[in-house]
């Protein structure tokens, strides 16, 4: 009696295997996974390794997935390891219904129908007949070993071929098109192979059995590319091209100090087949779609960190983005998703033809986390962005930034992302804030051994987070300041108040300091505004808000922000200044010049804290 297999899986993501084998025998952590002293045979050092859904000893072999474990364990039978841990997990055991043993008994005959015509189209690629299609195979530089390992063959020229010799079997037509070989015309009757003068390329569910084809054109020709229709077997969504193989090598042992096989996304066919005999084994590919969360899905059951290979054009950028935002959604703490782009106008194949293995193995290892890379697609083609542009990047960031469902992590990206905003899009002294011509917000790396020493710093984040405590009081000052606050290199936690600031500036009308507390705490920042307006003492402007007047705390501000760094700041008033005789002086700078010249006084007046600057 077989079981319905979405039960089984249901059954096995229950019933984590980890927690079912911990039980019975101690595991430690081994990376991503766990070891133990084998229970199937006596050892002292740990041979025995948990993966996420099955178990394997180096030392005896041992090998299988949670059921397995029970019934090798305890001597069960599979409907009683099923039975136990259905119970375990609160399950029932569904019995198998006529439908479901119809159903069952339809696709165990629909891949007898694709094994027998698999074997038929490979027998023919080595026929006089398919003389041309091995030549094809050969000159795109596929060795023997490599056509017979992925199986490839030659469909005949449909003239009554291979379909004709199975028909002659006793396999109905109707079951030929249920497998996805035949066309039926609108009557649904048969109406012709679809696979013809075509190399094949048989397609394989992860476990390795066969759901469907491809076929390739031999030359030109249009499409160049065919894939099987839809079937009981094939999801084209769910399916990978190469998984099977992929994800042996990505799992199998290597030797001690071997660098791990990486789990590779490209385009196409061509593509991982070269990849594999290349010496990349972990290569798949979509069926010329973008890549749906399903096959996410069935990425990260390999790897925790697939990388995603598209093309350096236009094209493979928009390709990325789309990506991404599949991805987004579904990334947590061990999950993510590395990317890289190609070298453009090459394809993996080519790149490997072309430059070898090494080239393909350089831009693995340039292979860039998500985050980052979102970041480069999202503000790709910016360079002076004016005051719109600002908000409505900071929006496009922490957009995607909200798609990651968990919290955590969405909270760390979207502050991550911010940082880097600021830190690439940062303001110059003197422009204004639309944006200065031409010298352009080229990002400007910040270094380590820029940064001054640690008493120093912890000063420096004292007087910026008094900055920002005086701006959650008096939220009118922020068009004064805003030039000057957003070039500050800000640490993580008031950066987060920053942005929140500015995302609550950018929606609207100014808030006033309640409302803009209560937007904080609804984004989620309570905590970093609170810690903003914890220290002590406060000046002025920030312990007894209501008693001054706007110039008062804009003098205070840039107090504060001049002692930031002195020097700049003399130097950002002189130049001013001079802009201001010349009357090239831009309106925000012009407003807040007698406030900051009011400051500068005052710091000259013998109040110069001799450590800044
Ligand atoms: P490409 O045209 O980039 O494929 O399409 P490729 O692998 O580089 O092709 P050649 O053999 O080297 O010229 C990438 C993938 O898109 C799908 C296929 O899955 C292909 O591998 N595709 C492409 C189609 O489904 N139909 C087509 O007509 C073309
Ligand atoms: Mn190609």
């Amino acid at each position: 009696m077989a079981l319905d297999p979405a039960f089984l899986e249901e059954l096995r993501a229950r019933t984590p295997i980890a927690s079912v084998i911990g039980r019975r025998t101690k595991l430690a952590r081994s990376g991503r996974n766990w070891k133990a002293c084998c229970p199937f045979h006596g050892e002292k050092t740990p041979s025995f390794y948990v993966y996420d859904d099955h178990f394997h000893c180096f030392g005896c072999g041992a090998h299988g997935d949670v059921i397995s474990f029970v019934m090798q364990s305890e001597g069960r039978s599979f409907p009683e390891a099923v039975a136990e841990l259905a119970g375990e997990a609160g399950l029932e055991v569904p019995r198998p219904g006529p439908a479901q043993r119809q159903a069952e008994q339809r696709s165990r005959t629909l891949s007898d129908v694709l094994e027998a015509v698999q074997a038929a189209w490979a027998r023919r690629l080595h026929a006089p007949e398919g003389r041309a299609g091995l030549a094809y195979l050969r000159d795109r530089g596929l060795t023997d070993e490599t056509i017979a390992g992925f199986g490839l063959g030659w469909s005949g020229d449909g003239r009554g071929g291979v379909l004709a010799e199975l028909q002659a079997q006793g396999i109905a037509p109707g079951l030929m098109a249920e497998a996805g070989l035949m066309r039926l015309d609108e009557d649904g009757r048969p109406k012709g192979e679809l696979f013809f003068n075509r190399v094949t390329f048989p397609i394989r569910d992860r476990r390795g059995a066969l759901v469907s084809f491809g076929g390739r054109i031999l030359g030109d020709g249009q499409p160049k590319y065919l894939n099987g229709p839809e079937t009981a077997l094939f999801s084209k969504r769910r399916t990978l091209f190469g998984l099977d193989r992929a994800r042996t090598a990505v799992r199998a042992a290597r030797p001690r100090g071997a660098p791990p096989v990486e789990l590779v996304v490209v385009e196409g066919y061509m593509d991982v087949i070269a990849l594999h005999q290349g010496g990349f084994p972990g290569a798949v590919a979509p069926l010329g779609t973008a890549l749906t969360p399903e096959q996410m899905e069935a990425l990260w059951q390999v790897s925790a960190a697939p990388v995603l290979c598209f093309d350096g054009d236009a094209a493979g950028r928009r390709a990325a983005v789309k990506a991404a935002e599949t991805g987004l959604p579904l990334l947590d703490l061990n999950r993510t998703l590395r990317f890289c782009a190609l070298p453009e106008g090459e394809d993996p194949d080519s790149l490997l033809r072309r430059q070898g293995g090494r080239a393909v193995a350089t831009l693995l290892e340039g292979a860039r986390p998500v985050g980052e890379v979102l970041f480069d697609l999202l503000t790709e083609g910016v360079r002076d962005p004016g005051p719109e542009q600002r908000a409505a990047l900071r929006r496009r960031l922490t957009e995607a930034a909200a798609l990651i469902g968990d919290k955590g992590l969405a909270a760390e990206y979207r502050s991550t992302l911010l940082d880097r905003f600021f830190e690439t899009f940062r303001r110059r002294p003197g422009q204004g804030g639309r944006g200065g011509k031409g010298a352009g917000a080229a990002p400007r790396p910040v270094r380590i051994a820029e940064r001054p020493p640690l008493d120093a710093q912890a000063t420096m984040h004292e007087r910026m987070r008094i900055l920002t405590a005086i701006l959650l009081r008096h939220p009118n000052l922020l068009p004064e300041v805003e030039d000057a606050y957003c070039r500050l290199d800000l640490p993580a936690g008031l950066a987060r108040v920053r942005a929140g600031l500015m995302d609550l500036a950018a929606a609207g009308d100014l808030p006033d300091a309640g409302a803009l507390a209560a937007g904080l705490d609804a984004a989620g920042l309570r905590d970093e505004r609170e810690a903003a307006l914890a220290t002590q003492p406060m000046p002025l402007s920030v312990s007894a808000p209501d008693s001054l007047m706007d110039v008062e705390v804009g003098q205070e501000w840039w107090h504060f922000y001049a002692l930031l760094n002195v020097r700049q700041f003399g130097e950002d008033i002189r130049a001013d200044t001079e802009r201001l005789c010349t009357g090239t002086l831009d309106e925000r700078a012009w407003s807040s010049l007698r406030t900051r010249l009011l400051a500068w006084e005052a710091l000259r007046r013998g109040e110069i804290d001799p450590d800044a600057g």
